[in-house]
């Protein structure tokens, strides 16, 4: 009998990664999503991609007595927590939208694990809680100091997870796996980055250029302490990070860790700028693309790239794809996504 993982946000970009990799892996998901952020059309394509049904309920995290309810139906070993509001702009402007649903949202949701037996948890946390740091590279034991709402949020539901599963009682082991800049797409075509809202950050937008949907990109500033003035991060393939999801919830159930809670960056180590990621794109297409300078966007840092050696110490996991394979997948999920119409749709 397969392990039961309930995975928040399971039809969003990472979450829909995420089920592909469980399932690969011999895990049963088991998906609860709102649909906010999400597509009707994606469980369908998990369904043809993964070649099973897939168990999916409309459930807001928020909605503890309907979490309790679906967990005593289908009683899961682990959970993967994706679900979330995500975009920093938004969060400075309706701050108490991002603390209802990131942070209350968790706290109802880890209580009806706890409550249901609990488990292994895995929370997607995000390079954001480091805040403004100019460092080469960040590593685990740095501060947490979020510059935003929505960064404060996530520092939020890492401390809630830990005092949680350090409790005296607790029944549930918890890592906290922090983000860098998920780019990409599945080498199928089927599923991709897909936000039903418009999008903010660089690789979608300068996807949305290359098919016309945009009539330019727009370089948020080049007077950056960075080899080229602008903005440097540390872009990561969403399958590696799916893959390195079910790495930790491995781990977790197998109780691997020391700790009962752990934080670990998702990233590559690999620093590229602004300049280098329209560069791959334009070689990848064969074409140059519009593109005009801008203002720095408030709230940028110049650098933000992962010291990735924890996660291969205690996971045994390390991103393999490089930024030339983020480019090809995103650019290939655009054409199958225009050809089935999916950015024509409303829903
Ligand atoms: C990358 C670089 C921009 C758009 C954000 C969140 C973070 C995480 C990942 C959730 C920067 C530049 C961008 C554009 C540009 N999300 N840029 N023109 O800001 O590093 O991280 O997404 O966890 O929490 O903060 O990603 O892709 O928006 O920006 O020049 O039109 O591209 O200035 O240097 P960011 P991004």
């Amino acid at each position: 009998m397969a392990n039961k993982i309930l995975v928040t946000g399971g039809l969003g970009y990472i979450g829909s990664h995420c089920v592909v990799a469980l399932c690969e892996a011999g895990y049963e998901p088991v998906i609860v999503d709102n649909h906010s952020n999400a597509r009707a059309s994606v469980l369908e394509r998990l369904e043809r991609l993964t070649g099973r049904e897939l168990s999916c309920f409309d459930i807001d995290i928020r909605n503890r007595a309907g979490l309790e309810t679906l967990l005593q139906r289908e009683p899961c070993q682990g959970l993967i927590h994706l679900a979330a509001f995500k975009a920093v702009g938004e969060s400075v402007a309706q701050p108490l939208r991002y603390y209802d649903n990131n942070v209350g949202g968790s706290v109802s949701l880890f209580d009806a694990f706890d409550a249901a037996g609990g488990g292994a948890i895995v929370f997607s946390s995000s390079a954001t809680v480091y805040g403004d740091v100019e460092a080469k590279s960040l590593h685990e034991n740095m501060p947490v100091q979020p510059t935003n709402p929505y960064g404060q949020t996530k520092a939020m539901i890492e401390q809630v997870l830990a005092d949680m599963v350090r409790a005296r009682d607790a029944r549930s082991r918890g890592l906290a796996l922090r983000y860098f800049n998920p780019a990409g797409a599945h080498d199928s075509a089927i599923i991709g980055e897909d936000p039903k809202d418009a999008p903010n950050n660089l690789f979608p937008i300068i996807v949305q250029v290359a098919v016309g949907q945009r009539e330019r990109l727009t370089i948020f500033g080049e007077d950056y302490d960075t080899p080229d003035g602008t903005g440097v991060r540390d872009y990561i393939h969403v399958v590696d990070l799916a893959q390195a999801h079910v790495k930790a919830l491995t781990v977790l159930l197998s109780g691997g860790f020391d700790a009962p809670f752990t934080a670990l960056n998702l990233g590559t180590g690999t620093p590229y700028s602004v300049r280098e990621v329209i560069a791959a794109f334009e070689a990848e297409l064969s074409r140059k693309l519009p593109q005009t300078m801008g203002e720095r966007r408030p709230g940028d840092v110049a650098t933000l790239v992962a010291d990735p050696s924890a996660a291969m110490a205690q996971l045994g996991w390390r991103a393999e794809r490089g930024l030339e394979a983020m480019v090809r997948d995103a650019w290939r999920w655009a054409g199958a996504a225009r050809q089935w119409g999916l950015w024509d749709e409303d829903t």
